[in-house]
């Protein structure tokens, strides 16, 4: 089997994002844009993956660290080729075909990408070219074709002629060569419009040489949407959550409300779940079958149990456990804590780095004081254990299984299972002094 490399062109300006953040960090549903691509191309398992990035060089592999990639920097931005060329001292020995793919494409699918290089091998070319049909064909390269069909250049918009620009078929910046590209690059002028070396001149240059050359209208626009301003990121977020609901209801969870509920790509949710209107939920999270999220709450980086209630209006934060048939309600704030079977948290609470047990019942505007301003402390409460409203739980502290605590206390120190604990000011009732 040939090997296979990719490269990932990411060091344009980005100038119409008008940001200090480099495009590519931009975010999609919640994850940059470079990592759609990433994540993308990963699927195939190439031998490397080189990305080049440009001025924001430093942010951008900070970004991307700890993963296993080759980095290089393009200092001037002399155009695509030019980029691709930046590359080109990985590959003094490799003999595979090369990818390239641009780092603003978050949309486009790993199965595209995968019957591109299929398509490539299989037509023994020298470059193959994913293209699409485009209504609008304004600003892309549109793909030249002889009479006889076969694919003979890219001519790029400002380059085109009144016919060529007629065109509807597109070129989508996505690209499988074999390695005779980089003998190509060597050849690129920057002899147009842009005074840029244009990555899509390969294409005819390998045809001039007799190699075979082709395009492969394998995908739809939205898929291959390029991200230039903040109304593309907009379009593409919106494309984005819909690809990750419908993926959603396919598998069995029903969303009442699809135009206002967000879920991140990193989301796994079990069968007969509802996810009611206006829940966002976000990082890594798994939530199990038979639960019900919102209305109006907000879920990240949390695990949720079968046939647990969240909502109306909860906050899971990150590292919240809750355990079968957990609930979470209205106006409540779970942090770092586990809620164990069947527990509930119904009104008004904030409960931070605890772990309860199983049926505890914590009673409403409970909370946890767990941060002294400088250090965060545990509150641990057995299974079973009733917690009368309005409670305080000085942490760190304890509280024994089936331990009763009167409504208003502030606990301070622990309570051994199956206690009863008042910790408030004796009410006394005076006669009023009528005036
Ligand atoms: C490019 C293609 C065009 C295609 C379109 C698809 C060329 C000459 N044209 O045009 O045929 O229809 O993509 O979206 O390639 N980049 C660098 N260094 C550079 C220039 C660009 O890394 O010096 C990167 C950019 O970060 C971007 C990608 O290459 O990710 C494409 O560059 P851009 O200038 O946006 O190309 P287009 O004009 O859109
Ligand atoms: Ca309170």
């Amino acid at each position: 089997m040939k090997k296979l490399a990719v490269v990932i062109l990411a060091a344009g300006e980005g100038t119409r994002m008008k940001s200090a953040l480099p495009k590519v960090l931009h975010t999609v549903a919640g994850r940059p844009m470079i990592e759609w691509v990433l994540a993308a191309t990963s699927w195939l398992k190439p031998a490397k993956i080189v990305v080049v990035v440009g001025n924001h060089a430093q942010q951008v592999k900070e970004a991307l660290g700890g993963q296993p990639l080759l980095i290089c920097q393009q200092k001037e931005r002399l155009g695509t080729a030019h980029a691709l060329k930046q590359a080109a001292k990985f590959f003094l020995s490799f003999r595979g075909d090369v990818l390239v793919i641009c780092g603003d494409t978050p949309l486009v699918e790993s199965a595209t990408l995968k019957q591109l290089v299929a398509a490539h091998r299989a037509g023994n070319n020298a470059a193959t070219v994913l293209s699409a049909k485009a209504i609008n064909p304004f600003s892309y390269g549109r793909i030249n074709r002889s009479q006889s069909g076969d694919v003979v250049g890219i001519v790029e918009e400002k380059d085109c002629t009144a016919q060529q620009r007629l065109i509807s078929e597109i070129n989508s910046g996505m690209y499988c060569f074999s390695p005779l590209i980089w003998q190509a690059l060597s050849k690129i002028k920057n002899n147009n419009a842009k005074r840029e070396y244009y990555l899509t001149d390969a294409i005819s240059i390998l045809h001039a040489m007799g190699k075979r050359v082709d395009a492969k209208m394998l995908a739809s626009m939205d898929e291959i949407m390029g991200i230039n301003d903040r109304i593309n990121l907009a379009d593409a977020e919106t494309i984005a959550r819909k690809k990750t609901l419908n993926a959603l209801m396919r598998a069995g969870v029903t969303i009442e409300n699809p135009l206002t509920t967000i879920i991140g790509p990193d989301i796994t949710i079990g069968a007969d779940t509802v996810i009611r209107s206006g829940s966002i939920i976000t990082g890594k999270c798994s939530i199990g079958a038979n639960c019900e999220i919102g209305p109006y709450s907000v879920v990240s980086d949390s695990a949720v149990g079968d046939g647990c209630k969240v909502g109306p209006f909860a906050h899971l934060r990150p590292g919240t456990v809750l355990k079968t048939g957990a609930k979470v309600g209205n106006f409540c704030e779970v942090k770092k804590s586990v809620v164990g079977c069947g527990s509930k948290v119904n009104h008004l609470s904030y409960i931070g780095d605890a772990v309860l047990g199983s049926d505890v019942n914590i009673g409403a505007g409970t909370i946890t004081c767990n941060y002294d301003g400088k250090n965060k402390f545990k509150t641990t409460i057995g299974d079973r254990a009733f917690v009368g409203s309005n409670t305080n739980f000085v942490a760190p502290v304890t509280v024994g299984a089936g331990a009763l605590i009167a409504a208003g206390s502030t606990i301070t120190e622990n309570i051994p299972k199956g206690m009863l604990a008042i910790a408030r000011a004796r009410q006394i009732n005076k006669k009023r002094i009528k005036s």
